[in-house]
This record gives structure tokens, sequence and C-alpha cells, in this order.
């Protein structure tokens, strides 16, 4: 796990945006994974700015969220599939049927998940997942206890978790759907490179537990530290509970500029 610890915010959203350019110019179909929540909104910026100046093309990837809320309307902006379609597929030139979401509206819970599951290796698995982190630890909607083999499920959200997002609901907790579907631990561990994105102070007990806990149920993050290739973009107060952030800054800033994530 490489730990990057950025104190410019725009200079994470450039780095990802770096990172998501390099893939793409390897592999124009790239699939990627893309998470919600307000975490990736700097790096949508900076990708939908490099598409605008011509700089980037994605008129070749696809991209697969990692989660929905379950049973809010088609029109609701909150739902996952039109946030992801006003931050990011609206504003680049990905094909709008090339990002696809779990359905949370599917009156068979099990067969759609089983379908997005199957729609995720269909297209080859992911190649680079966005994720950010929950004040819990969670990644996708994986909430603490879920299994760290998990596939794409329905997941009861935690009342923190229904807290934290009430600001997206107009502060209304009761508004806050209390189920989602979700890719799962497992699934989230297929992709290719995973690139988490944590900002602020709120975050930093999550990710302190991500990067240097043992890993457990109990902090879901924890299993990234199984993975070959995880990127962990931080600025200076989600990284402020780490024991070696000396290490990580040093580390980093001895890295070869020609040498990505
Ligand atoms: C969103 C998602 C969640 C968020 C997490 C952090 O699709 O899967 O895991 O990444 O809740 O949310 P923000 O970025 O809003 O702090």
């Amino acid at each position: 796990m490489e730990i990057v610890i950025l104190d410019d915010p725009g200079a994470i959203a450039r780095l990802a945006a770096d990172t998501i350019a390099a893939l793409l110019h390897e592999k124009p179909a790239a699939v990627l994974g893309l998470a919600t929540g307000s975490s990736p909104l700097s790096l949508y910026d900076e990708v939908a700015a490099r598409c605008a100046r011509g700089e980037l093309s994605l008129a070749e990837a696809r991209g697969f969220t990692l989660d929905e809320y379950v049973g809010l309307g088609a029109e609701h902006p909150e739902r996952y599939r039109n946030v992801i379609d006003r931050e990011f597929t609206s504003r680049v030139d990905i094909a709008r049927d090339a990002v696809h979401g779990p359905d949370g509206l599917a009156e068979d819970v099990p067969a759609a998940c089983a379908a997005y599951e199957e729609a995720i290796a269909d297209a080859g698995g992911v190649d680079l997942q966005i994720l950010g982190i929950g004040t819990d630890g969670h990644i996708g909607f994986n909430e603490p206890g879920s299994s760290l083999a998990s596939r794409t499920r329905i997941k009861t959200l935690t009342r923190q978790t229904r807290l934290d997002n009430a600001r997206f609901f107009g502060g209304d907790l009761d508004a806050v759907p209390t189920h989602c579907l979700t890719q799962g631990l497992g699934t989230i561990m297929a992709a290719r490179h995973i690139v988490l994105i944590a900002t602020g102070e709120e975050k930093a007990r999550a990710v302190h537990e991500l990067a240097e806990g043992p890993v457990s149920a109990s902090w879901p993050a924890t299993v990234l530290q199984h993975h070959p290739h995880v990127s962990v973009l931080l600025d200076d107060g989600a990284a402020s509970h780490l024991r070696m952030a000396g290490y990580y800054r040093e580390t980093y800033a001895a890295k070869p500029g020609w040498q990505g994530l």
C-alpha cells in the first residue's frame, strides 16, 4: 500500500487524474470503478477539465459505480446513478450507456446483484477503482462486520453513515435510505489498481486503521492491506493520525518523478 500525503488538495486530484490518463493512454477501453460521495469530486472536476481541453478522452472507456441506495426514485437527485451522471458522465466524453450501477429499484435483489457481478466480469474486471472511505472505515457501503470476501449484495447502512450522508439530503436523517446495494469487499479487491482518496480530519481514524491497524471486518477498508496495488492519497488532516506519516512522506519525496502510482 502506497501512502501519499499531499499538502495541496488540488495535487491529489491531479495525481489521480494523471493515473487515469496513463491507464487510458495504454488501454483506451479501460474499465473504471467510480465512487460517489464528496471525496472524488475534485478528481472528477480535473478529469472533466482535461477532457474539455482535449487532453484526455474517455470515449472508449467503461465505468461501474460502487453502490446505490435502495428505493430512491429514478429521478431522485441523490440516487447514485444520477449523481455520477451529474458529477462525471455528463462532463466527459464517456458513452452514457457505458456506465453501469447496481439497480436500487430491483424487485429481485439477489438477481440484480448477481447480474451486476456478471456485468463487471463480462467487461473484463475493473482496471482502476476510485474509492473514498467512510468515517467508520467502510469502502463502498461495506459497513463494519462485512465479510472480507463479500460480493455485491444488499446492506443496511449504519446510523453513523446515514448521519454522515444526511448533508446530501438537506440534513434530514429520515430522508437518507436505510439500505443500499454495494459491491462487496471481494468485488472491490478484484480491481487491478485501487486509488483511495481521503481528505479532512474526520477521516483520520479510519485512515489510520486502514494503513496501520490489524486487518479486521470491524474496519472493512483494512482488507486493502491484502491487495498488491493500492494507492492512498491523503491531505494533512486525513493523515493526522498516521504513526508513520514521516516515513510515508520521505518515501514519496524520494520516489523518481517518472514513476506513477
Ligand atoms: C460512495 C461510497 C462511500 C464513500 C464514503 C465516503 O460511492 O461508496 O464508500 O466513498 O462514504 O464518502 P465521502 O467521500 O462523501 O466522504
